[in-house]
C-alpha cells in the first residue's frame, strides 16, 4: 500500500536538538496524513527519540545516510544500516547531493550503502540530481542517468528515487514544471530499463518545496511525492505540504 501513495518525506539535515525536536514531533504526530506516506529523516542521535514520539502515528522515521560497511567492527564514527534498523527506522536516504559534494560519495560506495539498507529491510531512497553547471551544459539527463546506473543488477520489486537538482536545494529556486516532468519521466524510463518493467517506482521531487508550491509540484505527472528540507523543520509548512499530497 505505501508504494501506491504519494510520499512526503522531511530531511532535517544537521538540525535539531532534543527539546525542539520534541515540540516538532508532537505537532507532526497530530497531522492527518492518511492519504500520503509521511517520513522524517533525522540525524542519527535523534532516531530513537523520533521513533518513540511518533509511535502512535503512521509517520515513519529514517536516517540521512548509512555506512558502506555491512558488518559491525572497527569503523570509528560509522553507523551501520543494522543499527539504524535496530532504532526502529524504516528508510535511509542514500547519495544526497550534500553527501556527494562534501564526502565525495560516488556510485561504488553508494551501491554498498543500498545493498546494506536492503539487507536489513530498510527502504533506500536514492537521491540524484545535476548541478547548475551541468544543467547549463545540457548534461542533466546524462548526469542523472549515470547516477542511476548504481541500480544495475539490483533484485528489487520496488525502488524510490528522489530527484533533487542541486541548484534548487535550499536556494528558493524551484525547477520549472517542464523540467521536473521531463526528468521524472526520464528517471521512470531509466529505472524500468535497468530493473525491469514490473518494478514499482516512487520518484520524489526535492529542492525548495514549500507550502506555496507543493500543490503545483505534486500534481506533475510522475511526481510521486516530495523530499523536503527546510520546510520540514516547521510543523505548519510541512503539514501544508502533506495536505497537498495527491491521491494517486
Ligand atoms: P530544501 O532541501 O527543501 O531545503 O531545498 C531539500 C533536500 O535537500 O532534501
Amino acid at each position: 500500500m505505501i508504494w501506491h501513495k504519494q510520499w512526503i518525506f522531511g530531511n532535517w539535515k544537521m538540525n535539531g536538538n532534543l527539546a525542539d525536536n520534541a515540540v516538532l514531533l508532537q505537532q507532526l504526530a497530530k497531522i492527518n496524513h492518511d492519504h500520503a506516506l509521511v517520513g522524517i529523516a533525522t540525524p542519527f542521535p535523534y532516531l530513537s527519540q523520533a521513533v518513540d514520539l511518533l509511535k502512535n502515528s503512521q509517520i515513519i522515521v529514517g536516517s540521512q545516510d548509512c555506512s558502506s560497511f555491512a558488518e559491525k567492527g572497527a569503523y570509528t564514527g560509522e553507523v551501520s544500516a543494522t543499527m539504524i534498523k535496530n532504532c526502529g527506522a524504516k528508510f535511509v536516504l542514500i547519495g544526497h547531493s550534500e553527501r556527494r559534494t562534501y564526502f565525495n560519495e560516488q556510485n561504488q560506495i553508494l551501491r554498498k550503502k543500498i545493498d546494506n539498507a536492503l539487507a536489513c529491510d530498510l527502504i533506500p531512497i536514492l537521491c540524484v540530481g545535476e548541478t547548475l553547471e551541468q544543467r547549463q551544459a545540457r548534461q542533466e539527463t546524462a548526469v542523472v542517468g549515470k547516477q542511476l546506473t548504481v541500480l544495475q543488477g539490483l533484485s528489487v520489486n520496488h525502488i524510490a528515487v528522489a530527484y533533487e537538482p542541486v541548484w534548487a536545494i535550499g536556494t528558493g529556486e524551484v525547477a520549472t514544471a517542464t523540467q521536473i516532468e521531463h526528468m521524472h519521466a526520464f528517471i521512470h524510463r531509466e529505472i524500468l530499463s535497468i530493473l525491469g518493467e514490473n518494478v514499482t517506482i516512487r520518484t520524489l521531487y526535492g529542492g525548495s518545496v514549500n507550502a506555496n508550491n507543493a500543490a503545483d509540484i505534486l500534481s506533475i505527472d510522475k511526481v510521486n511525492g516530495a523530499l523536503v528540507g527546510g520546510a520540514s523543520l516547521k510543523a505548519d509548512a510541512f503539514s501544508a505540504i502533506i495536505a497537498n499530497a495527491q491521491t494517486e
